[in-house]
């Protein structure tokens, strides 16, 4: 693997690649923070997918779903943990867990429809069947085949090492050695707060609302990830959908009523690896929103006073785009979604994108949210389009012999200023205050730094450093 020097050049005799995939280069000689400069090659190099594979997938803790997809016991919904499938069901009990979507006998997938009810799930080989907790309950031919020596016990369903519902959000992690979900995520909280509290302020008051969108991107998870985590830069590969106005009141694509006079703060958390992007309104005058019905337009309204009430200044914050490492995406608000990067190779990626609504929004506000979502994400819409046509050419531009010595530039608004004096609320993180340089990179920069320390570290001992005042 090449190593990027000050040019953003690769090292190398006459300026090539050595080839050797195998020359024990450490990750973060690709990811160089320092002179922010990053090598083509951990978007591009096949060795390297593979490692991420182990070090960051079978390590972080991943979102798989929603409660509001499991409602009631024998529900599933089959989702993905990094390449792996994984069954998210409630048992009858009440419980809910994530299995590894794979028979124990020869590896078969045990449910291949995407989500439903079912009392057990009965492998379609040689019908192996499993309950809704995981366990091994019927044997084809138990007594006359297997003498009934077989230890049922010990065959049942691949369990996830750790699983947490926050505030509806599902996540979970291979890793029984990983700190917790809200180790894991620290400060980054209020972020997650912001995305699954109904937009009234009810704790925990969103629900999933309609199928989840999935599709299929010809380029490497990490370059949504990053889009996701902080680039305001590429607004103009919007132009066209802001000109037409789609957003909730008619105008741009999203609402902008609600950042007028605000303060523009990027946040990152370098030592976790996310990252979000945000405004801070500087008062609490009306912000006249969504206003496309009398009944939307009081909904927000109403909304709006509630949560000035809850939440005092932290209902300034008008939450944009932000990344939890590593590959959930989302949006806290209109169009509230969260999107999941799922690695299909060094060169594609399955997109997947659940939406949010208030679970105790009128119809009415529900069906314009479905409206406003479906021309606005996905393959369909008119906005994400342009950001898969960016990331569809920039990974296929990349990956030849001759543009792989080439490191890609992260150097970006690196003196920005930090939250200004007075402005509440104070965000925690790294918090930079963006509204003159109008973009910079250190949220990218941040996500790199802890993706290279997750290559390198044997364990997650060495991972959980902050534990120790970092
Ligand atoms: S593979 Fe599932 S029963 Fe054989
Ligand atoms: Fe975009």
């Amino acid at each position: 693997m090449a190593k990027v020097n000050s040019n953003g050049h690769a090292n190398g005799s006459s300026g090539k690649t050595n080839g050797n995939k195998s020359d024990g280069l450490a990750s973060s000689n690709l990811v160089d923070i320092q002179s922010g400069l990053i090598s083509r090659e951990i978007f591009v190099d096949d060795d390297i997918y593979q490692r991420e594979q182990e070090q960051v997938f079978a390590r972080s803790w991943l979102f798989i779903g929603h409660e509001s997809q499991v409602e009631k016991p024998g529900d599933y919904f089959v989702s993905r943990m990094g390449e792996e499938s994984v069954i998210l069901c409630r048992d009858r009990e009440g419980q809910i867990h994530a299995f590894l979507n794979s028979c124990r006998h020869r590896g078969m997938k045990v449910c291949r429809y995407d989500e439903g009810n079912a009392p057990v799930f009965t492998c379609p080989y040689h019908g192996w069947s499993y309950a809704t907790d995981g366990k091994l309950v019927g044997v084809p031919y138990f007594k006359s085949a297997y003498d009934q020596k077989l230890d049922k016990s010990q065959w049942g369903l691949v369990e996830v090492a750790q699983l947490r519902n926050y505030k509806g959000g599902i996540w979970a992690t291979w890793d029984g050695e990983a700190p917790s979900f809200l180790d894991y995520i620290g400060d980054y909280k209020l972020f997650m707060d912001l995305l699954l509290d109904g937009w009234d302020g009810t704790e925990g008051g969103t629900e999933v609302f309609g199928g989840i969108e999935k599709w299929s991107i010809p380029c490497n998870w990490k370059f949504p990830s990053e889009n996701f985590i902080g680039d305001r830069y590429h607004n103009i590969s919007h132009r066209s959908v802001d000109l037409v106005g789609i957003g909730p009141s008619g105008g741009q694509r999203r609402d902008t009523q609600e950042r007028a006079g605000a303060v523009a703060m990027d946040v990152s958390f370098p030592e976790r690896g996310h990252g979000s992007l945000n405004f801070i309104r500087t008062d609490d005058t009306s912000i006249g929103a969504y206003q496309h019905s009398p009944v939307v337009s009081e909904y927000f309204a109403y909304c709006e006073e509630q949560r000035r009430k809850l939440w005092g200044k932290r209902s300034r914050v008008v939450a944009g785009p932000g990344t939890m490492f590593p590959n959930m995406s989302f949006l806290p608000r209109q169009p509230r979604t969260i999107a999941v990067w799922h690695p299909d190779g060094a060169g594609r990626t399955e997109a997947w994108r659940w939406f949010l609504v208030d679970k105790a929004a009128p119809k009415e506000v529900k069906e314009f949210l479905r409206q406003y979502y479906i021309r606005y994400s996905g393959p369909a819409g008119l906005t994400e389009q342009d950001d898969m046509e960016n990331w569809n050419y920039a990974h296929s531009a990349s990956k030849g012999v001759i543009a792989r010595r080439y490191a890609y530039n992260y150097q970006m608004g690196r003196n920005f200023p930090a939250q200004p004096e007075g402005l509440e609320p104070k965000l925690p993180g790294q918090a930079v205050d963006v509204t003159k340089g109008v973009a910079g990179e250190q949220n990218q920069r941040g996500f790199y730094s802890r993706w290279a320390e997750f290559m390198d570290a044997p364990s997650w001992k060495e991972l959980a450093t902050w534990k120790n005042g970092k």
